[in-house]
């Protein structure tokens, strides 16, 4: 079964991070997003993946040249220019020739247990063109919102409503199967998207199907959710997906090899390889990535260090993301989905509150 990812967006919620790398190519517990979304593809029948790229596409060839992830064909479709989730949508599929079969389509920012065997054979007994996968969210108003009748048949599809004009808090989760014939809908000389534009023609068609499902589901595109992704992982939140059988399990806490940890902690800790944290240091729901050090003092509380990045003493991390190779100064406060970014330098002292901090 062939699946499109798409990767082209730009990460804007996660700048600084996104600066560097794209979105989907941001580790969550120190394996790429994309390389987590791909495992979950193939666990449900998918042999190929085209990744639909736009923004920064470099990253994901060098971070895989063979074309294989865990034994999933990749193949690269790079846009000319962005084509919207519709048009990359098509330009992917295209890219590859046809197959036999429905293709299955997943935004390449969310992490899942979604049963997508189900969810096919679904898309085959209906009727329909295209079914899409639904989740229930607290708040509806960041996503497309989904009222359906009780065969499934969508009724409405409604992008990003106002707060508190949703009719239903059961939303489009991203992932999506489709009949090669939903191909020729899509213009292929403009911009085209799936949830302004083809979804709402499929609706006034009778030709769009949707399934609920409550299994665990996250779109990582804010800092907030980004955290959360990870920190679900460690606590075990996810049936899927957990993967950090290389680490020692002290616990709650995850050791990977050659990682010293002194630092007192609580809750779910994951210290990535030669990582260390220093006596004295207080580590609360926290992921160290690989050769990140943090010394005596710090408290990391709700947060993420990426590899390579120092803390120094006395600093506070509180709900926040330090990027890959940064440096903390002694006794700074970071706090409140603040964001470093790569190889940037918090000076000694200096307090960011919900910043996002590049220099
Ligand atoms: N190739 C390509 N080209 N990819 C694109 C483009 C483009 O022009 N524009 C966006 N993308 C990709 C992004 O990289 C991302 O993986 C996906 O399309 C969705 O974009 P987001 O920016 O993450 O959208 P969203 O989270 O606000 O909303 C979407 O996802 C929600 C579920 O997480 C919508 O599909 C909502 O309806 C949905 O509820
Ligand atoms: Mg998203």
């Amino acid at each position: 079964m062939l699946a499109v990812v798409l990767v082209g967006g730009e990460g804007t919620r996660l700048r600084p991070l996104t600066n560097h790398l794209p979105k989907p190519m941001l580790p969550i517990v120190e394996k790429p997003m994309i390389a987590r979304i791909v495992d979950w593809l193939a666990a449900h029948g998918v042999d190929e993946v085209v990744l639909a790229l736009g923004y920064k596409p470099d990253a994901f060839v060098d971070a895989f040249p063979d074309g294989m992830v865990d034994g999933v064909k990749i193949h690269y479709a790079t846009e000319p220019s962005p084509l919207d989730t519709a048009g990359a949508i098509r330009y992917a599929a295209e890219s590859v020739g046809t197959r036999q079969g429905p293709v299955i389509v997943v935004n390449g920012d969310i992490v899942t247990d979604l049963n997508l065997t189900d969810l096919v054979h679904f898309h085959k007994e209906s009727e329909g063109l295209a079914t899409i996968s639904l989740t229930p969210v607290e708040d509806p108003s960041a996503y497309g919102v989904v009222p359906t009748d009780s065969y499934g048949r969508v009724q409405a599809f409604i992008e990003k409503p106002e707060k508190d004009k949703a009719p239903t808090n059961l939303v489009n989760a991203g992932i999506y199967v489709l009949d090669p014939a939903v191909m020729n809908l899509i213009d292929s000389d403009r911009r085209v998207s799936v949830e302004r534009e083809i979804f709402p023609l499929l609706v006034e068609r009778g030709e769009l199907f949707a399934m609920a499902s409550d299994a665990y589901w996250l779109d990582t595109g804010t800092p907030e959710r980004f955290l959360k992704a990870q920190l679900d992982l460690l606590r075990g939140t996810r049936v899927y997906g957990n993967d950090i059988d290389y680490a020692e399990k002290r616990g709650n806490v995850f050791l990977s090899p050659g990682a010293e940890l002194e630092a007192e902690t609580k809750g779910h800790v994951y210290m990535g390889f030669a990582s260390k944290a220093e006596r004295g240091a207080y580590l609360h729901d926290a992921v160290v990535g690989s050769g990140s050090f943090v010394a005596p003092w710090v408290k990391v509380i709700g947060s993420v260090i990426m590899p390579g990045a120092k803390i120094h003493e006395g600093a506070i991390i509180e709900d926040s993301i330090i990027g890959p190779d940064a440096v903390i100064g002694a006794a700074a406060e970071v706090k409140n989905s603040t964001i470093v970014g790569a190889e940037s330098t918090v000076s000694s002292g200096m307090l960011l509150d919900g910043a996002r901090h590049s220099l």
